[in-house]
This record gives structure tokens, sequence and C-alpha cells, in this order.
């Protein structure tokens, strides 16, 4: 059912994956472990999200083999001095429960700030000593990821960033491509926005007789991207995973790809100088 890439380093990791942002506490985790039973092998968790604790929960509940599971969780902004990192990387995985998580993200690069070359180097030092599998950054821009593999000699697997039909990444797309590492899309849906009523797409779901959703979901899988979609219901999660047995045409994904509109990121965070902590 479910499909897969390969990460450059070597690892396997679904097409699509499960956004938990604001899915905390028990309800999150009788949430997390429904999206497990649907079929979810990829979590996305992130330290700012206040939620490793109920993902790492519902891995444990969910009766699934522990290999089985890609755990994300993010590094957040406050955190990007060298031992800062390394602290809040093994809380991570102490929350979690886990003994490892297997995809670990840098959440903002915060250029402003200008410490990310150092997170990233607690980052590479963490898979070394085993706490961490795979790392990856997100909202990097290409001079972000250049700076990193000037400095460190090592490049991301993932760059996770904000990507939907109103914005759809092109140009950073081929970038990550160049340096084989695989796009991941936050808010996939908008977040449930104006996106959803777009009638480009509503023409072409009725005319595979799937949801607005899966059309979205579906396009970001053929451009090559990895989509996180979050839902609450087991009704949404099963419908956002079911997106392998239908295929867009070329005039179809040439439709959507046009929607994009320059100013359509949803809150305008531009990582060029947005910063989060
Ligand atoms: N790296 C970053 O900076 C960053 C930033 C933002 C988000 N993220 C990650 O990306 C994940 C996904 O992004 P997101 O949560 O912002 O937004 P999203 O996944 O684009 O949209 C979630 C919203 O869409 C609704 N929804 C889900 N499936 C639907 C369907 N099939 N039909 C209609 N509505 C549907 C959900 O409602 P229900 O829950 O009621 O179904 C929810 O309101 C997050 O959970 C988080 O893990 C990362």
């Amino acid at each position: 059912m479910q499909e897969h890439y390969i990460l450059s380093d070597g690892f396997k990791i679904p097409k699509v994956g499960f956004g938990t942002y604001q899915l905390n506490g028990y309800d999150g985790v009788r949430r997390i472990e429904q999206a497990i039973s649907a079929g979810y092998r990829l979590l996305d968790s992130a330290v700012n999200y206040e939620n490793e604790g109920a993902v790492g929960r519902a891995v444990k509940n969910s009766g699934v083999s522990r290999d089985e599971l890609t755990v994300t969780s993010k590094l957040p902004g406050r955190y990007h001095g060298y031992q800062d990192a390394v602290n809040t990387i093994q809380e991570s995985v102490l929350r979690t429960g886990l003994d490892y998580i297997d995809l670990y993200l840098i959440h903002w690069p915060n250029p402003i700030e200008d410490k990310y070359v150092e997170a990233w180097q607690a980052l590479v030092d963490a898979q070394k000593a085993g706490l961490v599998r795979s790392i990856g950054v997100s909202n990097f821009l290409p001079e972000h990821i250049e700076r990193l593999e000037k400095e460190t000699g090592v490049l991301p697997v993932i760059n996770q960033v904000e990507l939907h039909p109103f914005f759809n990444q092109e140009t950073q797309r081929a970038f990550d491509a160049s340096k084989q590492i695989i796009t991941q899309a936050w808010s996939p849906l908008g977040r449930a926005s104006a996106v959803l009523k777009e009638q480009t797409i509503v023409d072409i779901a009725e005319k595979h007789k799937k949801s607005i959703a899966q059309v979205i979901l579906r396009w970001q899988v053929q451009l090559g991207v990895l989509p996180i979609p979050k839902s609450s219901s087991i009704v949404r999660q099963e419908e956002n995973l079911n997106l392998f047995d239908f295929s867009l045409s070329e005039e179809e994904m040439a439709a959507i790809n046009q929607l994009m509109k320059q100013d359509g990121r949803r809150k305008g965070q531009d990582p060029a100088v947005y910063q989060e902590f």
C-alpha cells in the first residue's frame, strides 16, 4: 500500500507521513495510535510541539515493530548553541522513551542569529553517538544548505519546507534534488485553508472520484515530495494515506503547478528573514 523513498544515507522512508502538530497529551496519544493503525509509519514531531512524549507513547502502544516506524523531531531555534543542541537532542530521546530518534531536523535556520552550523555539528555528533539515525533540516534555503556542506562536509538527507499548491517550492525542490535531499512538505493541505476550495483541484478530484486533499497529496508524491498531513480524524487519516491507486496526468500536474503565487506562503514565513525560537 505505502510506497517509499530511499534517503541518501541509505534508509528507507515512507512517501507519506503523519503531522502531529496540536496532537498532545493522552488525546494526542490516542489519535497518533489511530494514525499508526491506519498505516502511517512516519511521525513528525518537534520539541516545540511539546508532544514528543505522546508520539513515543503511541509508538510503544502501537504494537508495530520499532524498526518499521520513523519518528521525527526537531531542534528549536533557542537551542542552536552546540552544547544546548547536544542536551536538547538527548532530552528529546528521553522524552520519547525510545532508544533513539529516527530523523532529527533543525527546525528553522534562524540566519540572523546565525548559529545553525553549530547546531548541525551537534546533530552530526548525535548521529555518530547513535542517538539519532538520520539527520536533516527544515526551512533551509539553498545558501544555508551550501554552508552546512562547506563547513562540515555533511549534507542533510531531508529538507522539510512549507509546500502546497499556492507555494510549490519549484526552485528549492530542484536544489534539494541536486543534493540528493528529499523535500518534505509541511502544511501540505495549506492547513485546510482556501487551497481546499480551489476550483482547478475540485475539477480534477471529481474526475478521479477522489477528494481534494487526496489530489493535492498525490500531486506532491508525483513531484517526488514527502507530505506529512495532520488529521485528528481516523476517516481523514485514512483518506490522506489512500493515494496509491490513481495518478494525475501531466496536464493535471501542470494545472496544479500553475496555482503557485509568489506570496503564497500561509503566513509569509520567509526563512531568509523569519526566525523562530
Ligand atoms: N517544519 C515546520 O516549520 C512545520 C511548520 C508547520 C507544520 N509542520 C508539520 O507539518 C504537519 C502538517 O502541517 P499542518 O498541520 O500545518 O497542516 P496540514 O496538514 O496542511 O492541514 C491540517 C488541517 O487540515 C485538516 N485536514 C486534514 N486532512 C483533511 C482532509 N482530508 N480533508 C479536509 N481537511 C483535512 C485538519 O483537520 P482535522 O485534524 O480536523 O482532520 C487540519 O485542520 C504538522 O502537523 C507538523 O507536523 C512543520
